[in-house]
């Protein structure tokens, strides 16, 4: 049986499972792709786990194993940006495949590894949401199909806190604490809850589902740390739950991007998806509406993604994504002028008149309410809760701060839009 000798980088949360997947499972593995695989060198900063039985060669040099001419495969998951770059270009010279689940990588720097993406020299699973096999999905699966919208919850972490706000009624920072302690968040939480790490995964996804470069730039991002307890309790009251999307929508010869919080009707599947748990919404001209679902981040779950690039790589199997030269035929745009019904949360003083001068101010703006009601909360407050007909970004931006500037209003105003 040939063999094809892996040289592993990085010991952290995906490592380590790819270590135990490999440890349980080798000569299965081996088995079922017709191939002895074997990794022959791990490299980490610092040696954080018991190597005892691997077989392999430990280094603290990444470079060594760039340099070593019996590795094939380079597993990148030492994450963070500039080395793992660096790592993977070196990597590619010397013609070695590389595996990442680098989604930063990948998003912010993709272009320049188009011809290695193309040939299947470069593969990235595990990159976008975890276990589930949405690239390959897209890319050869689908690959039939012109996509309307993708619609995801692609950050775990994100997903994790919002649903432990809503279930377990537990703080913002609790369940931040908890997805860290599970080894689910960023080194940089900020890049979960500021959507970040969800725009990388969109990037990735809109550039295979559309043949378009890697445009991270132009994805517009908001996180989720302006959500309250109170507001996914006014929502379920109302009849969604609040979820951090990843959306792509084509109209025409353009696409649009954007990650934001958003409410879902809890007759939506998407609005189920619970925990660490993602879910793709894929909308497509053939194949009609597909639903992708499982873990999004964890050990096992993204290491079992690492493994299935390598069982492409084991069966010579070529890209499992669409060609991206030269397939730039759409043009990317802001969704600055869109449409959508918003929640809207107004905190105020408790006076006679307040309810009124806020819905006539959106009447006047062309605004219509579908629902609103009154929570009276302590010390003369109140919180008038509405959602709105849908109304474009616009009117609403201009209503709202007209309204902001009404005595009464105490903080500013909440809007997290509807998904329709
Ligand atoms: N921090 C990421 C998440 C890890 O929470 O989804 C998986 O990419």
């Amino acid at each position: 049986m040939e063999s094809i000798n892996i040289g592993l980088a990085g010991l952290g949360t995906v490592a380590q499972g790819f270590i135990e997947i490999f440890g349980q499972k080798k000569q299965a593995l081996s088995d079922k792709l017709g191939m002895e695989l074997k990794i022959v060198k791990v490299a980490s900063r610092s040696q954080k786990v018991d190597l005892e039985g691997l077989g392999a060669v430990f280094s603290t040099d990444l470079s060594s194993l760039v340099e070593d001419s019996a590795i094939d495969v380079i597993i990148e998951l030492i994450g963070g940006e500039q080395d793992a770059l660096e790592l993977i270009s070196a990597a590619l010279k010397q013609n070695k495949h590389v595996v990442t689940a680098n989604k930063e990588v990948i998003a912010k720097h993709g272009n320049s590894f188009k011809g290695e993406i193309d040939s299947g020299q470069l593969r990235f699973e595990a990159a976008v949401a975890g276990a589930i096999p949405i690239l390959q999905g897209i890319g050869v699966g689908m690959v039939a199909n012109d996509f309307g919208s993708i619609t995801g919850i692609v950050n775990g972490t994100s997903n994790y806190i919002l649903s432990n706000m809503s279930r377990e009624g537990a703080s913002f920072e609790e369940s931040l604490k908890q997805a860290q302690e599970l080894g689910f968040a960023e080194a940089d939480p900020g890049f979960d809850i500021d959507g970040i790490d969800a725009a990388h995964k969109l990037t990735i996804m809109m550039a295979l589902a559309y043949g378009q470069p890697f445009s991270f730039d132009k994805v517009i991002t908001e996180g989720i740390s302006h959500i309250t307890s109170s507001d996914i309790q006014y929502a379920s009251e109302m009849g969604f739950a609040i979820k951090p999307l990843a959306v792509v929508r084509r109209s025409g010869d353009e696409i649009a991007a954007m990650v934001y919080p958003a409410l879902v009707e809890f007759d939506r599947i998407l609005s189920q998806v619970n925990g660490v748990m993602n879910a793709i919404e894929v909308e497509s001209d053939y194949a009609g509406r597909l639903f992708f679902s499982g873990p999004g981040a964890g050990s096992l779950a993204t290491a079992s993604a690492v493994v299935s690039d390598l069982g492409l790589i084991a069966r010579n199997q070529g890209s499992a994504y669409p060609r991206l030269m030269g397939m730039e035929k759409l043009r990317i745009t802001y969704p600055d002028q869109s449409t959508s019904s918003c929640y809207l949360r107004f905190d105020v003083v408790d006076e006679k008149g307040i309810f009124a001068r806020i819905t006539s101010a959106l009447s006047e703006s062309g605004i219509s309410i579908d629902e609103v009601f009154q929570k009276n909360l302590d010390g003369g407050r109140a919180s008038i809760v509405m959602i709105t007909h849908p109304a474009s970004d616009k009117d609403i931006d201009n209503c709202l701060s007209n309204v902001g500037e009404l005595s009464e209003i105490l903080k500013p105003i909440q809007r997290i839009r509807v998904l329709s």
